[in-house]
């Protein structure tokens, strides 16, 4: 299956306050990106995963910074994987549009940068399921707290029944008519692509997610991510 992966890295990292992209916040002595890079080449080893090329979407003035970045992790991954690195835009829908300009090959993945652990397990169960035929395929997990509905005043509206949400991750896997239906609709923006694809009409397939595929966002994230990583050393 030939495939690009789409990697979104473009947002400013306000709520980490490192005072930098998030992408470029080190963990470990490498940067979320190298990490989040490294992880998509290394699951590319396996042969019947053809991947065309990694594209990395990021602030407009870090593009040097993020094409050394990415290099380094795909020549230390040893595939030789081809990386494209373009600019992206105010929200996170207007960065995975540039990055899917650049798309090639029959699937597209879009993976955040900021899910630096996700397992390869999470690529397998994603991209088994295109394989089986579904166009869009999201990772999911079960919600574990007891979820209310409040008003602005902070108070209680309704209790919300858990047993049917997931949480939603990446990579999110769509056949490239799928995602480029889904972003068809110029104006249109969603905090995920399969909230896009929903609004076009497609089905959207959840398989198992993973607790390690969290998103770094805030302190609290980045310190799990440093005990995670010295903890592989
Ligand atoms: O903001 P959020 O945490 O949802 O961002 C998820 C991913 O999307 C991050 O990897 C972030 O760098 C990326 N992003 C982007 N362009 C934006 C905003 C977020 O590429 N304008």
């Amino acid at each position: 299956m030939s495939t690009s992966v789409i990697v979104p890295a473009a947002g400013s990292g306000v709520r980490l306050g490192e005072n930098r992209p998030k992408a470029f916040v080190d963990v470990g002595g490498r940067s979320i990106l190298w990490h989040t890079v490294f992880a998509i080449c290394e699951y590319s080893a396996d042969d019947w995963f053809d991947l065309d090329r990694i594209i990395v979407v990021v602030p407009a003035d870090l593009m040097v910074a993020a094409r050394h970045e990415a290099q380094s992790a795909a020549d230390n991954a040893g595939r030789g994987t081809e990386v494209v690195v373009v600019p992206g835009g105010a929200e996170r829908s207007d960065s995975v549009r540039a990055g899917l300009a650049q798309a090639t090959g029959e699937y597209v993945l879009v993976h955040d940068a900021a899910r630096t652990f996700t397992p390869a397990a999470v690529f397998e169960r994603v991209v088994g399921a295109l394989l089986e035929g579904h166009p869009v395929v999201v990772p999911g997990l079960p919600v574990v707290d007891t979820l209310k509905r409040v008003d602005q005043g902070g108070r209680v509206v309704q209790t919300v029944d858990r047993s049917v949400l997931r949480a939603i991750q990446t990579p999110q896997g769509f056949t490239a008519d799928a995602l480029a239906r889904a972003y068809a609709d110029a104006g249109d923006t969603a905090t995920d692509d399969a909230g896009l694809a929903e609004r076009a009409g497609l089905p959207v397939q959840v398989v198992e997610g993973d607790p390690l595929a969290f998103k770094i966002t805030k302190q609290w994230d980045l310190r799990l991510a440093r005990t995670i990583s010295e903890g592989r050393d």
